[in-house]
């Protein structure tokens, strides 16, 4: 069974149907990537697995559970996290902070509600343990992407690429199974989307499955497992890298008809 999947969703918004019944798999472990033109529907699809959004029919499951109706910090909490074609940092706080805030959104990690319970009884002592396992996490998360020597930068300084990283860091601080990324490798350099690509099977390596949309076809068809290409709302293909290169119908829809 697939670790997350769609049943014929669809989001309507007006006359505009922006994702046509589609069913969508993630397996687990997976690097899957979700492409297709511009306005195919792929933030929209993105936007109702991850609760902030609500599809007009249709459903969506995760590890078995019907997730459809869940908001937005809900699923963060089930192991669900994701980041944004625009970036959205808290420009305004520092590095350190913005994967520290990451780690608060996570708020049932059995460890942190145990220790909410015993705070209680005991006060700041386990107080100071709780803040201390948030450090540890978000000092682990920035280490991983090399973002140690800016911790005290604000983010807004930060090279843009850079900004895109330490997105993905506060995602990744909520230690979720399942990591949804929107256009990861927008804005980035040649050398940038090198590695990212290593970033992102670093992060599949630990055991968290990846979801991305991507514009880059050099890093969609390098580092994914499985693709899906969405054409107006409508699912038009999936398979590997190499079937998906080869599909008449995806050609069509990136080309146009040699007719038009
Ligand atoms: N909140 C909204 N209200 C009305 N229409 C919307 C809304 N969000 C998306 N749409 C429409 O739904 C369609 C799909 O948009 P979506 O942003 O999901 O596409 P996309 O595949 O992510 O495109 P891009 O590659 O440009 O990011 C578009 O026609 C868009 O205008
Ligand atoms: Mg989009």
């Amino acid at each position: 069974m697939p670790l997350l999947y769609t049943k014929n969703l669809r989001r309507e918004f007006g006359g505009v149907i922006a994702v046509s019944d589609v069913n969508f798999e993630v397996m687990k472990n997976s690097i899957t990537g979700l492409i297709g033109p511009n306005g195919a529907g792929k933030t929209t699809l993105f936007n109702n697995i991850t609760g902030l959004d609500f599809p007009t029919k249709g459903n969506v499951f995760f590890k078995g559970e019907d997730i459809t109706e869940l908001p937005a910090y809900k699923i963060t909490r089930i192991g669900i996290a994701r980041t944004f074609q625009n970036i959205r940092l808290f420009r305004e706080m520092t590095v350190f902070e913005n994967v520290m805030i990451g780690r608060h959104f996570r708020g049932n990690h059995p460890k942190l509600s145990r220790n909410r319970l015993v705070n209680f009884a005991l006060g700041m002592v386990n107080l100071k343990m709780e803040e201390k396992d948030i450090y540890e996490n978000s000092i682990k998360w920035l280490d991983f992407f090399n973002l140690l020597p800016f911790r005290d930068e604000y983010a807004k300084n930060l090279p843009y690429g850079r900004q895109r990283e330490l997105e993905i860091a506060r995602a990744l601080a909520t230690e979720p199974d399942l990591l949804f990324l929107d256009e990861p490798a927008a804005g980035m350099n040649p050398q940038e989307t090198e590695e990212l690509m290593a970033t992102i099977r670093k992060i599949r390596d630990l055991g968290v499955t990846v979801v991305l949309i991507e514009h880059d076809m050099k890093l969609v068809m390098n580092i994914c497992d499985t693709i899906t290409v969405l054409n107006y709302g409508q699912k038009i293909a999936e398979g590997t890298p190499g079937q998906i290169q080869n599909n008449k119908d995806v050609i069509e829809a990136y080309l146009g008809k040699s007719d038009d």
